[in-house]
């Protein structure tokens, strides 16, 4: 692989889908990790992330020279570029130059293979506050900008580059083909990462993992557990029985919708369990985000041992236990469970933080390294229907979480009969693909006073949270036409007796986050 290694950037993530979107499996490390350990993974080629320190703030993350004595290709980004700069030799400053955001880029040295093919003068996102005044030996510097003496600079003989903007935003025309040109032109990687390959891989791990033992997956009729069930159906075939557990927080229709969706086109049976009353009883009470996280993802896995049990009994033992649950779990959602070492915990994810501890299945998650465009491209390879391919995610957890305050089974109602309302005015005006979703959230601690038939209500108040996102990691709020949201707003206050007012979220994630629990 290309290992990223993460500095506490923003960035990191995206720096990782940037390396697969050039052909190359890459995966992020945290920068605690040693150098005999990261080396020990067998690098292609290294990438140094940008990070939130100065490298001469006191506890600021040190570079390694051993790491960069190592004969692998290192490309630094930012902080990573600096810190490349300082442990070899060269100087960091502290100009007061700062730069955030766009400036001009001039190259100055004609016949790099680094930058070939891009501009004399090129626009690139910046963002630090130290810069580097003078390049290591051995170094040739490519550009300058007007804040950085030195902003790109290579050793093509020891195959060490990097760069001072941020080539993995967007905001940085040529940052694509800068990555891209390092890697093959002066790392020297081979292309290898594409969907065909990464399913070949996959289906010889899974089978690897549970050779002719039986596995249960947990299908929630969205696109994660959906392609992941497909791969291990295509792994281990008949090996697999799938369930779909209607924990009563589910969207109005959606039960009859996903089993019709399986039956006529997936070809894999699936048994709905109804476990509605196991969930409500769990919630009574639960009014904190976390608490309620973990009592679902506790729930759902009681019902899959339940599940488990029921199907080893049928069988009358033969098969024996089934030990194997697969779950559709992305990247993403190991990252902000706190699961990459280092990374915060935001909220538990149903399917990672949320499990219980005495949980007694071992996890098939053959999706576990990938990000949610690259799992949408798997499942159309594996001829998963579009219909469920191209579903906008819907948390597992569901109105669970989008309920504020305790979850009761009238105020499921109330935002089931709101988010329903919602979704069919935004499907009408065909919104959906430029929605990344739309969760519609019930206030219900919250009351307000309103007027309705001449007389006073006090009712909650609905909120809509369209937003737009690449892979949910950072998004912005959609600029929905007012005319939409005016018929939502209408239709929702008339038709929903316990609701007398609607909202719009418009907060961009950071600092939000999608969902509002
Ligand atoms: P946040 O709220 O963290 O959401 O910005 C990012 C994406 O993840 C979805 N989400 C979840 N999906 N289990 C899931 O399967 C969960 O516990 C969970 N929490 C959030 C959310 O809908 C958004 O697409």
């Amino acid at each position: 692989p290309v290992l990223v290694i993460d500095y506490g950037a923003q960035y990191a993530q995206l720096i990782a889908r940037r390396v697969r979107e050039a052909g190359v499996y890459s995966e992020i490390v945290p920068h605690t990790l040693a150098t005999e350990k990261i080396l020990a993974k067998n690098p292609a080629a290294i990438v140094l992330s940008g990070g939130p320190s100065s490298v001469y703030a006191e506890g600021a993350p040190a570079g390694d020279k051993a790491l960069f004595e190592a004969g692998v290709p290192i490309f630094g980004i930012c902080y990573g570029f600096q810190l490349m700069t300082q442990t070899l030799g060269g100087t960091v400053s502290h100009t007061g130059r700062r730069e955030y955001g766009a400036t001009d880029a001039t190259l100055c040295a004609e016949n790099s293979s680094f930058l070939t093919g891009t501009p004399k003068v090129q626009n690139v996102w910046m963002s630090h506050g130290d810069s580097v005044s003078a390049a290591p030996e051995g170094f040739e510097v490519l550009a300058t900008t007007p804040g950085a003496d030195v902003a790109a600079m290579v050793d093509e003989g020891r195959k060490l580059g990097g760069v001072q903007w941020h080539p993995e935003v967007n905001n940085s025309d040529y940052g694509q083909q800068a990555l891209e040109n390092f890697l093959y032109n002066i790392a020297g990687v081979e292309k290898s990462w594409s969907t065909g390959n990464i399913i070949e891989e996959q289906v010889e791990k899974i089978r690897e993992q549970v050779g002719s033992a039986r596995v249960i997956c947990a299908l929630s009729g969205g696109v994660d557990s959906s392609v992941a069930a497909a791969l291990v159906h295509k792994a281990v075939g008949d090996q697999l029985t799938c369930f779909f557990i209607d924990h009563g927080l589910l969207r109005q229709g959606e039960r009859e919708q996903v089993e019709n969706d399986y039956a006529s086109t997936m070809g894999i049976k699936v048994v709905t369990i109804d476990e509605s009353e196991r969930f409500l009883t769990a919630l009574s009470g639960l009014t904190d985000p976390e608490e309620k996280r973990k009592a679902i993802g506790r729930e759902f896995i009681r019902s899959f041992e339940d599940a488990q049990r029921k199907l080893i009994e049928e069988a009358s033992g033969e098969g024996g236990e089934i030990k194997f649950l697969v779950q559709g779990t992305l990247y993403p959602d190991v990252v902000e469970s706190g699961g990459g070492e280092g990374a915060a915990n935001i909220k538990s994810h149903h399917n990672v933080g949320g499990l219980p501890e005495d949980m007694t299945f071992e996890l098939v998650e053959p999706l576990r390294t990938l990000f949610k465009d690259e799992v949408r491209a798997i499942g159309r390879e594996l001829g998963v229907p579009e219909k469920i391919v191209a579903r906008q995610p819907f948390p597992g957890p569901g109105l669970g979480i989008r309920i504020i305050g305790e979850v009761t089974f009238d105020r499921l109602e109330t935002l089931r009969a709101a988010d329903a309302i919602a979704r069919e005015e935004l499907t009408k005006a065909g919104l959906d693909e430029e929605i990344w979703q739309c969760p519609v959230v019930l206030l219900a601690d919250v009351r307000s006073v309103g007027v309705q038939g001449d007389g006073r209500t006090y009712g909650h108040p609905i909120v809509l949270r369209p937003v737009s996102s690449e892979d949910a990691m950072t998004a912005d709020w959609t600029r929905l036409p007012y005319d939409v949201l005016a018929r939502i707003s209408n239709r929702i206050t008339n038709e929903v007796s316990e609701v007398n007012r609607v909202v719009l979220d418009v907060t961009s994630k950071p600092p939000g986050t999608i969902e509002w629990e």
